[in-house]
């Protein structure tokens, strides 16, 4: 079975919500998927999935420094070819998921296109937003395998 990592990091629970509602879409696809906070991962365990997606709320006009440090690391294990997403949501600018895909990209990534950005916390239309990227991601990855 393809599986789906969801790292995130969220202060006040709205890019958790993204999190949880794009692997509620992605199951909804019959793939396996963990969703847990960054903290609760090793990037040598995310390394081995098939798909990774990685959140982060923007502050100071960029990604948490816990998930850019997260993501270099990840990156070290060795990504290339592997299915990326980024998302999170934001209050004002909103460049944390734009430079996650951005890091993506260079090391190889397949990233799903556009990033996933929620203003603020996440409305009922955003959730069902989350849910869609899910079941994108969860799709692409079955296509990567059947190639
Ligand atoms: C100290 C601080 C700095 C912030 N800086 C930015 C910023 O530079 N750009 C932006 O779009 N939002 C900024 N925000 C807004 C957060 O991204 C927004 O509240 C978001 O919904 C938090 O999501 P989370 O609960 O998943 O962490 C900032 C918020 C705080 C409290």
């Amino acid at each position: 079975m393809v599986k789906l990592a969801i790292v995130y990091l969220s202060t006040q629970g709205s890019t958790r919500m993204m999190a949880e509602a794009i692997a509620e879409g992605a199951r909804q696809k019959h793939i396996e998927v963990r969703v847990d906070n960054f903290y609760e991962w090793d990037p040598k365990d995310a390394a081995s999935y098939d798909g990774i997606a990685i959140g982060s709320s923007t502050f100071y006009y960029k990604m948490l420094e816990p998930i850019a440090k997260f993501l270099d690391a990840l990156i070290a294990e060795g990504v290339d070819g592997k299915v990326g997403s980024a998302f999170g949501s934001y209050g004002w600018s909103g460049e944390a998921p734009v430079m996650i895909a951005e890091k993506m990209r260079e090391a190889g990534m397949k990233v799903v296109d556009p990033v996933l950005r929620v203003q603020y916390v996440p409305e009922e239309k955003d959730i069902k937003e989350c849910q869609r990227l899910g079941k994108d991601i969860a799709l692409k990855l079955k296509k990567l395998r059947t190639e």
